[in-house]
This record gives C-alpha cells, structure tokens and sequence, in this order.
C-alpha cells in the first residue's frame, strides 16, 4: 500500500481532553470538563441566537471571507481589515502559515512544551523541526531560540501565553528580540489565551504588525468567547503576509453559523469583560488554593493551572475522573507527572478541591 511521505513518519495524532460523553459512556458519570481550557461560563447569549438565526440559509455556502467580521476584528483591535483573516479554529490558521511559510529543508523552530500544533504543521511540510525550552516563568525561551537561529531558520512558532504553563513574552525581552531577527525570519505568535493576561508587562504584537515587522499573532474565539465547538479563530499580520494566507486558505473554512456567533460574540464586550473579571478572580482563587496545600506550579496568565505532583499524573487523573472532575494529565506535552485544570466558576472549584483532597493521600 503506498505510504505517506517520509517527513509524516513521525507524526502523532491530536490528543483532545477527554469529552464528557466518553466519561459518561464509560462511567455513567456526568463530569464536569476541566481540561480543555473551554469556557465554563460559555459564550454570550447573543452569540447563541445569532448563531440560530444563521440557521434559516444552511443551503448555501458560506463567504470565502467575511468582510464585516474582518471589519468588526480590525476595528476592535486597531487593524485595518486587510490584516485579518479568520480560520477554522486558531489551528487551521497555525497549519495554513506552517504551510505557506516553510518548505523541506527549512528549519521551523517552536517551544516545548507547548501546543502541539507547531510540531504537526512543522512535520507537515517537511521542514526540520528545531525546538526549544522554556524559561523560568514557562514563557518560551527567547534567548534559546534567538541561539538557534540559522540561516536556515524560515519560521519560528510561540506561544503566549504558553500553554500548557501559562508564562508570557514580555514586552522589553520581545522587543530586543525582534530588533535582532533575520529579515527572511516570521515569527508566529499563538495568543489564543491572550484575554486572560493581566500582568502589564506583556508583549502587545499590534504596533509591530502596522510596522510591517514579519510577525503574525494568532487568537481565537474558542476560549474566552466560548465558541470552540463552531472552530472560529483569527490572525493579524502585515497586509502582504495575510493576502497570501487568504489564498491558500480552503474557501469555506469559516461557516456562516461560526462568523454570525462570532460577529455576535464579538460585539458583546460586556459580556466578555463579565468572564475576565469571574476568570481572573477564580484563578487567583484556584492559585491560593494550589499553594495552600503545597503545590508548585508556573503562575498562570492563563484561564488554566498547571500543578507538579510527586507521581504519574494519568492515575491522579483517573482519580478525580471518577469523582466528577476530568482533567488533563500533561504526559503528551512531555510532562508526565503534572497535571492540568481549567479555570472554571469559584462553586465548580470548591467542588474540585473537596475532590482532589478527597484522593489526596494518593496524590502526593
Ligand atoms: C495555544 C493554543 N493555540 C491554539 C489552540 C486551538 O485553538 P482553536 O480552537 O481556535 O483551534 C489551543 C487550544 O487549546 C491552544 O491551547
């Protein structure tokens, strides 16, 4: 049987957080899903309706590109509409760059551990993956990847904040960084938790991208917007840059039901300022909580907490799985004995920890 080309050797599939339906199935438990940094306070009401509403025309196709939602995401974060474009998730965005950008041969350099999907795009054209570490707050180690660079370097993948540790770039330790770049270079940032970032010293992209500097952020709508299960995400470059990514892009990759719930999401910042504030403060809480019973753990700009603990983190999950709470064991990110929760409502927490402490001789 013919076989996939060889630079797809090595390639592993996705592994999503475990969906409640298959706990359920397995367990007959209704779980609560703290393990795929979703919303737990879901998207604004006006997305739902508008989303139904885009259901009257499910016979025709969507727009290749919407241009009112380009309209709407340039105008709300100060970018002309020729800068955005929108994409089946942040990750469509992520494989359609790797794509376009890096041909065999080429080096793509990405941070581990971190999402998995610079690894897949890498490996997807060819290029030879280069990675790099972390530092010390579980941002990606610029001074490591400026090392790194070669004049074989075409793309270099971050992500801030990281997942799965939460650290950001900073806006100096950036900026001297991309004062150092080779031309040929682009850098791609992943900002898909960027509305949670609170600390003032982080690295804004947006005055870099209206100077033409060869950087694109990528965001998406599945977080803080809550609309992960519709795949709506967006980047913002340099006008050059994302008039080819609209070409290679596959035309229909945006439903009209995505762009309408998006459009609707977009434009209720009440909304979405009301699940800042309960986020950041759950987090705080959730931080507190981890600290007080003696867990280490990166601080988090993130709507998640990574924790260290002191054995296999898969069996510590099973655990809590069992009492209604599915998180996600880090092992695929490379790290075997930490385990990841997502912020979730402070009642949902309490209840997390009254389980975790319930298992807890076993998990320390
Ligand atoms: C860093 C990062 N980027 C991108 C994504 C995927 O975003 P989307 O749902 O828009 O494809 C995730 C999802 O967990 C993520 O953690």
């Amino acid at each position: 049987m013919i076989a996939p080309k060889s630079s797809l050797k090595s390639l592993t599939p996705y592994v999503p957080g475990r969906s409640l339906e298959s706990v359920y199935q397995e367990k007959g438990i209704h779980a609560i899903k703290l393990a795929s940094n979703e919303s737990l306070w879901g998207p604004s009401p006006r997305a739902i309706e508008s989303a139904k509403q885009s259901l009257d025309q499910l016979a025709t196709y969507p727009e290749a590109h919407f241009a009112p939602l380009y309209e709407l995401l340039g105008s709300l974060h100060g970018f002309s509409a020729d800068h955005i474009i929108a994409g089946n998730g942040a990750d469509e965005l992520l494989q359609v760059i790797a794509l376009t950008y890096a041909s065999p041969g080429d080096e793509v350099i990405y941070p581990v551990p971190s999402f998995s999907a610079y690894r897949h795009g890498t490996l997807l054209t060819g290029a030879n993956p280069v990675e790099v570490g972390l530092n010390s707050e579980g941002a990606p180690n610029l001074q490591e990847v400026q090392a790194k660079i070669t004049p074989k370097t075409r793309l270099i993948f971050l992500c801030s904040p990281n997942n799965p540790t939460g650290g950001i770039l900073h806006q100096e330790e950036w900026q001297s960084f991309l004062r150092t770049l080779p031309e040929s270079v682009l850098v791609v940032v992943d900002q898909a938790y960027y509305e949670f970032v609170e600390d003032p010293s982080y690295a804004e992209l947006t005055q870099d991208i209206l100077a033409d500097r060869p950087v694109i952020m990528v965001r998406t709508l599945s977080k803080i917007y809550g609309l992960a299960a519709l795949r709506i995400g967006w980047a913002a470059g340099p006008v050059s840059l994302i008039s080819v990514l609209r070409t290679m892009r596959p035309p229909f990759s945006v439903s009209r039901t995505a762009s309408a719930a998006a459009e609707a999401a977009l434009l209720d910042q009440h909304y979405i300022a009301r699940v800042r504030e309960a986020t950041l403060e759950a987090r705080e809480y959730m931080m507190s909580e981890f600290r007080r019973r003696g867990y280490r753990f990166w601080p988090s700009q993130a709507n998640f907490v990574t924790i260290e603990l002191e054995s296999e983190a898969q069996a510590v999950a099973e655990k809590l799985e069992a009492e209604g709470y599915v998180t996600r064991p880090a092992a695929n990110f490379g790290l075997p004995r930490h385990l990841r929760v997502t912020v979730a409502p402070i009642p949902v927490l309490e209840g997390f920890f009254r389980a975790l402490d319930h298992i807890s001789g076993m998990t320390r």
